[in-house]
């Protein structure tokens, strides 16, 4: 029997009102922030990731799906949009256009990591980039993207992770405060670790190592090795956080696991949804689109992992509203009644009113009992003594009443009694 590859799964009908429900607030959010739609192919080459998210990150080295093509081609499954989308914007000429620009997409995402609750090979991001303005209140303009979805979606107690990573100019000096910090404690560090401390000693504060955890409280923060142009940036960002009421914690140990992050980086947590618990996260990438071959382009963004949020929304007890179903079953009883009763249910369908025809020619008590299960508020009985009366009988499932209609009349008394479709 085959089965779902690991770390994939289906997204099966039961779960459609939760995909749709966030799906459409994530529309509905973007259109308010001036976001527009930007849909990327789902693989690049693999250099333009390698680039962008960086060698020596866990996504680069371990996570990609990765392979030649027919042609020869070394293509990757995206496993981030960001890249993508800056490819997009370089290749497009986007930078002329009237600044920010506001893009955001929906789409699959693969990584290849250790699949566990919350934590899949193939998942779904919401993703947002805001492209060509340094000012803070871009910053506050991403965070408050993510704010205003989450607490459309019911979400309460909410709490930013943020923290600076500092620039080109004052990360080195900070990256020394950190080396010079551990080598001292050289020898308690992990394989891992100790590899992070030569290649990317940033990611060191992000250690699961229970080792290196009483090292983390008096590691230097990156805070205090800000030069003053980022320092005045993380400011004003925090005083624009404050002045909207949006709470958040400075987390010295967020760092984010891509490489191209410069000053602001942030991320919402939400409890009880396993391990992973980051429902989305993001930050500046000053740096980026040049270093993708672009004009020097300064950019802000996040990524919002859509199962997390919806194992999160089912955490917090909240449920979607429900989708629309056919509110009608037309139960033919004999040949004669088959084709008007394939007419009816086209006529209620293209009057937007859903509607089931009952298949097989099964007996009436068995028909009703399968309108029951489908939940419909009528069911339409057209027997040979209604073809000949010109009429239909009605049945009311909630109350079992039936009345005698005339077949031309139906839809419009449909229509006055159930709810459209749409
Ligand atoms: P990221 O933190 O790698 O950022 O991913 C963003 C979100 O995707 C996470 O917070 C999480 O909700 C979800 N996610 C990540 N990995 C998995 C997984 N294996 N299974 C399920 N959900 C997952 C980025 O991808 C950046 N490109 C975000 C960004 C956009 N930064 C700037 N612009």
């Amino acid at each position: 029997m085959y089965q779902a590859v690991k770390g994939t799964q289906d997204i099966l009908p039961a779960d459609r009102a939760y995909w749709r429900y966030v799906t459409e607030q994530m529309h509905a959010v973007s259109a308010l922030f001036g976001l527009q739609q930007i849909d990327t192919p789902i693989f690049e080459e693999t250099s333009l990731f390698v680039r962008g998210v960086g060698e020596g990150t866990d996504i680069v080295d371990k996570e990609m799906y990765s392979f030649q093509d027919k042609g020869g081609d070394d293509l990757t499954l995206r496993p981030e949009f960001t890249a993508g989308v800056m490819r997009a914007f370089i290749e497009h000429g986007m930078h002329v256009l009237p600044r920010p620009v506001k893009l955001y997409s929906i789409g699959p995402i693969f990584r290849h990591e250790a699949p566990q609750a919350g934590r899949y090979r193939q998942f779904h991001q919401f993703n947002v980039e805001m492209l060509g303005e340094m000012d803070p209140a871009v910053d506050l303009d991403v965070m408050s993207v993510a704010w205003m979805l989450l607490t459309r979606l019911g979400y309460r107690g909410l709490n930013f992770q943020l923290n600076s990573t500092g620039c080109r100019k004052c990360r080195p000096g900070y990256r020394a405060a950190l080396v010079d910090y551990f080598k001292a404690y050289e020898d308690r560090l992990g394989d891992v670790d100790r590899r992070r401390l030569a290649i990317n000693p940033l990611r060191l504060l992000d250690s699961k190592e229970p080792a290196v955890q009483p090292l983390l409280d008096a590691a230097p923060h990156s805070a205090d090795h800000l030069c003053d142009e980022c320092a005045t940036h993380l400011a004003g960002l925090r005083g624009y956080l404050a002045a909207l009421g949006m709470p958040y914690t400075i987390n010295f140990r967020l760092v984010r696991g891509l490489d191209y992050y410069t000053k602001t980086v942030f991320e919402v947590w939400a409890e009880g949804i396993g391990s992973q618990s980051a429902v989305c996260g993001g930050g500046r990438y000053d740096g980026l689109v040049e270093e993708l071959g672009g004009p020097p382009t300064p950019g802000i963004g996040f990524a919002m992992g859509i199962e997390r949020v919806i194992a999160s929304l089912k955490q917090q007890g909240i449920t979607p509203p429900a989708l629309a179903e056919p509110r009608v079953q037309v139960s033919p009883l004999g040949e004669a009644a088959r084709l008007p009763a394939i007419r009816l249910v086209n006529d209620l369908r293209a009057a937007e009113i859903g509607a089931l025809l009952a298949f097989g020619g099964r007996s009436l008590k068995s028909q009703l009992k399968s309108a029951d299960k489908a939940g419909v508020a009528y069911t339409v009985i057209l027997g040979d003594t209604e073809l000949a009366n010109g009429v239909a009988v009605v049945r009311d499932m909630a109350s079992s009443q039936q009345e005698t209609v005339a077949a031309d009349g139906i839809v419009d008394w449909l229509r006055a009694r159930v709810i459209r479709n749409t």
